[in-house]
């Protein structure tokens, strides 16, 4: 067997964490080059990659270096094109399209949204975050950014487009920069959908790995404009371990299936608080529900998330928790759940595509 047919055995049984395939199944191994004792591997794979990257090229690298010592190796990843399963033009420039959704009011979704917005752009992604909340819009507060209007600008066309504030290495439009609270509260139903709309067509987004969409309690307007007018990969629910929680989520749940929008997953705040002296977990609100709904909605339960001042403190002080100095723990956490919301995605993108299968002999 030559050089080049060595490698390529040993790395097609290079497993891929998120979708339990080797990268030979799932058609991966785009190229290979040898020259002068440098190996470049091109590989193509399902994104988002952010969170496999790295896990990836070092199972590419240990493979390699077992089966042919002593090369140089340069692995080059490219993503691989994932059609859109509901063809839209809106937002084309944004990959992933996520709802941070429940139907009860007062659960976390905008402290989770905003949060999950900075792990993800802390772990290399480009993000929006759109705060739809157009009774109680949390993003101005949450990230220190209260009475900054939106700029405009003309695009080529001459039509004006709204540009992102950033913060916090994300992007960020709310409802709370365009409209006064006053002022929403007299809009009604399709009115208020106009808006949003306008909210989400005009706002220059650019190209994005994620926009993340803050939604307001409830499954009304504009939770339904979101899941018609837009392209959502999917939608994320939060709930506490409360019955009166899940049964608002189980209708949330629902609501989403029957517009075709897939649940990605379930989140379920304020599960437990940590004793401070003794460190044992109290579950304050019962424990098992986060766990329970994820089964009947048939969704992974992603994360569980404590109970603690500290996220109200880091409120406050226009913080998001990830990027507070004492928000380590948080870190941590929001940084598994954005790890885990990825592996949901590349595995139903991989389930969807369903890559023919080669088998390499
Ligand atoms: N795990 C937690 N521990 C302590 N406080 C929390 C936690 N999660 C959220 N909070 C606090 O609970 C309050 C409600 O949170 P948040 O605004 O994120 O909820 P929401 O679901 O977006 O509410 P709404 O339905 O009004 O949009 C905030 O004051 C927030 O700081
Ligand atoms: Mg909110």
């Amino acid at each position: 067997m030559d050089t080049i047919e060595r490698i390529r055995t040993s790395i097609a049984q290079v497993r891929d964490p998120d979708v339990a395939a080797t990268l030979s199944e799932l058609n991966a191994i785009h190229d290979i080059q040898l020259r002068d004792g440098v190996v470049k591997l091109y590989l193509e794979l399902i994104p988002p990659l952010q969170w496999v990257a790295r896990h990836i090229d070092l199972s590419c690298r240990e493979a390699i270096a077992a089966s042919v010592p002593g090369v140089d190796v340069h692995i080059f990843v490219r993503e691989r094109e994932i059609p859109r399963t509901t063809p839209s033009t809106v937002l084309p420039g944004v990959k992933n399209l996520i709802a941070i959704a429940s139907g009860k009011g007062g659960v976390g979704k905008s402290t989770i949204a905003v949060n999950l917005a900075v792990a993800m752009a802390q772990a290399g992604a480009t993000v929006g975050l759109l705060d739809a909340d157009i009774y109680g819009p949390s993003a101005p507060t949450l990230l220190g950014l209260q009475g900054m209007p939106l700029h405009a600008r003309k695009d080529e066309r001459g039509h004006i487009i709204g540009v992102p504030h950033e913060r916090y290495g994300i992007r960020v439009a709310s409802m709370g920069f365009v409209l006064q609270r006053e002022q929403a509260a007299i809009l009604r139903g399709p009115l208020l959908a106009g808006y949003f709309t306008t909210l989400v067509e005009q706002i220059d987004w650019g190209e994005l790995d994620f926009l993340i969409f803050d939604l307001p309690p409830g499954t009304g307007d504009i939770q339904l404009t979101l899941a018609q007018k837009v392209p959502l990969t999917g939608a994320v629910l939060i709930t506490t371990p409360q019955e009166l929680s899940l049964a608002d989520v189980r209708r949330s749940a629902t609501m989403f299936r029957r517009v075709n929008v897939p649940v990605l997953g379930i989140v379920e705040n304020m599960s437990y608080f940590v004793c401070p002296t003794c460190a044992h977990r109290i579950p304050v609100f019962g424990e098992g529900g986060g766990e329970a709904l994820a089964e009947e909605v048939g969704a992974p339960l992603l994360e569980r998330l404590p109970l603690d001042p500290i996220l109200q403190r880091a409120s406050d002080e226009g913080i998001p928790v990830v990027e507070h100095p004492t928000g380590e723990h948080f870190r941590a956490l929001f940084h598994t759940l954005a790890r885990a919301l990825a592996r949901e995605i590349r595995r139903r993108h991989y389930h969807h595509q369903s890559p023919p299968m080669e088998i390499t002999l």
